[in-house]
């Protein structure tokens, strides 16, 4: 009989790719994936602990998942109930207590051993769930196991999406004093650079024509390379440049204070390399950069952005930033304004600080919420309008966009930019895969519609 897994992933890319590897690593045990948790078997929730609200909404979605799982075992049915990701590493015993019919909790570094709990998880169920024995009080997994789970996750599928997601580097060591990271994914590890060219090869060889690299802090990727030394990014990257089909390379999250001369060398030389970098600043004033530990300086942003300027003049920017830090001032925020102004994101997102448990800043004097709430009001305003800017600049140009998937209007596909616009333009489905030149005619909310190059002159 087959059985069916539902994974809701909430957080980062990280989050995304490591669903993806749990739900291959299920799949032999007779796990399809299910688009609901309605029905399904085994029901895993992968989680994201950076801001207050990513945590809450889990909770809330644990009552209607026990109401599922209740009605199930009504039926003589079982339902394995799994939290993993950042909150079930940094509240797993809280989460065993809250929410006792959750079968497992385990953190980011131990999902390889999933097959191994599903089949604890089951024998302990009993064959109607209600005869639990020995682990009546569920599986708990939060270590951070000296083995890498890497060399022990399937080789990732045959087939794949036209932009896949490659996980390179793991955990950060940064301890920025706002961010849970470090607590919920561990030291910094860089999986070998063989290891990540091979799986980008399968990854190509499956039909992905893109590949995001991924890390927590992915630029502070020092990986053993193939002849022994030690590679940073900035090698890695020259080296997927040369996988055949490979057209499009991406990267992030960065990390100004790793931006080095090979990863701006890269930017210059490899056509591959596409121009548009998120690199989280979170505040333009030095002050307040001090105190959350993130060891650069509003200037060494800016010379960072205009060397890479240099290297590669139509890269575009997004960025992270966070308002209201404890002790930030209205002219600390106003530097952040200032800087904000200066540089010209193409995109960011911006938050309000929310204290995590065991962070060093959760324990200075909090700013009140209107200002936090004022202050990221007028900080998006400016952003919202950098973005219709950037977004307007579009139009009329024509440029290659790389379709990924049908669009909701019919004889319509969605595909990418360079500059990671969203595109939508009619197009066969059989060019899903290809690289289009678009001539971009207008802009949504979020996306730009275009026509491919050539359709508009056999209409006429
Ligand atoms: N590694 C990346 C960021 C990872 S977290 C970096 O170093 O930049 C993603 C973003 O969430 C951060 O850039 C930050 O802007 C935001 N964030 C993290 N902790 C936060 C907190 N406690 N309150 C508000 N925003 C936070
Ligand atoms: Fe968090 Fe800072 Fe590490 Fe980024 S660099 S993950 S913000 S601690
Ligand atoms: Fe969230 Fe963990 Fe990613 S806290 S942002 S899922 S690393």
């Amino acid at each position: 009989m087959t059985k069916r897994v539902f994974i809701k992933t909430y957080g980062c890319q990280m989050n995304v790719y490591d669903s993806a590897r749990m739900a291959e690593l299920v799949a032999p045990l007779g796990y399809t994936p299910s688009e609901t948790a309605k029905g399904a078997d085994l029901v895993i929730l992968n989680t994201c602990h950076i801001r207050e609200k990513a945590a809450e909404k889990v909770f809330s979605e644990l009552g209607g998942i026990r109401r599922l799982k209740d009605a199930k075992e009504k039926r003589g049915e079982r339902m394995i109930v799994a939290v993993a990701g950042c909150v079930a590493q940094a509240e797993g015993a809280e989460i065993m207590r809250r929410a006792p019919f959750v079968d497992m909790v385990f953190g980011p570094q131990s999902y390889h051993r999933l097959p191994e709990m599903v089949a604890r998880a089951t024998r302990a169920a009993g064959p109607t769930g209600q005869a639990r024995g020995l682990e009546a009080h569920g599986i708990l997994e939060t270590s951070f196991p000296a083995e890498a789970k890497f060399d022990h996750l399937p080789e990732s599928a045959a087939a794949t999406e036209v932009s896949a997601l490659l996980t390179i580097q793991e955990g950060c060591d940064k301890f920025c004093t706002f961010c849970v990271v470090p607590y919920t994914r561990g030291a910094e590890f860089s999986r070998p650079a063989a290891q990540v060219i091979a799986e980008a090869g399968r990854l190509v060889a499956g039909g992905a024509r893109e590949i995001t690299l991924l890390g927590q802090n992915v630029n502070a990727y020092h990986g053993a390379a193939p002849d022994g030394g030690e590679w940073g990014l900035g090698d890695l990257l020259c080296a997927l440049a040369r996988i055949p089909g490979l057209d499009r390379l991406r990267y992030t999250t960065s990390h100004p204070r790793d931006v080095d001369d090979t990863l701006i060398a890269a930017h210059r030389d490899l056509p591959q390399l596409m121009p548009f970098l998120h690199l989280p600043v979170q505040s333009g004033s030095d002050r307040i950069l001090l105190a959350m530990n993130r060891r650069h300086t509003a200037d060494d942003y800016r010379r960072t952005v205009q060397k890479l300027r240099k290297a590669r003049p139509d890269l575009a920017f997004s960025s992270d930033l966070i308002v209201g830090y404890p002790g930030e001032s209205e002219l600390d925020f106003r530097a952040t304004l200032d800087l904000v102004a200066e540089i010209g994101f193409a995109q960011a997102y911006s938050f309000k600080y929310s204290p995590r448990p065991g962070t060093p800043a959760s324990a200075e004097r909090q700013l009140p919420e209107p200002v936090k709430a004022e202050r990221l009001a007028a900080l998006q305003s400016l952003l919202r309008e950098q973005q219709r800017a950037f977004n307007g600049a579009a139009v009329g140009t024509t440029m290659p966009v790389l379709f990924e998937r049908r669009g909701r209007h019919a004889g319509q596909l969605v595909g990418r930019s360079p500059w990671l616009h969203p595109v939508h333009a009619d197009a066969e489905p059989d060019q899903i895969g290809a690289l289009v030149p678009v001539r971009i005619v207008g802009v949504r909310s979020n996306s730009l519609t275009g026509i491919v190059d050539g359709l508009e002159a056999a209409a006429q």
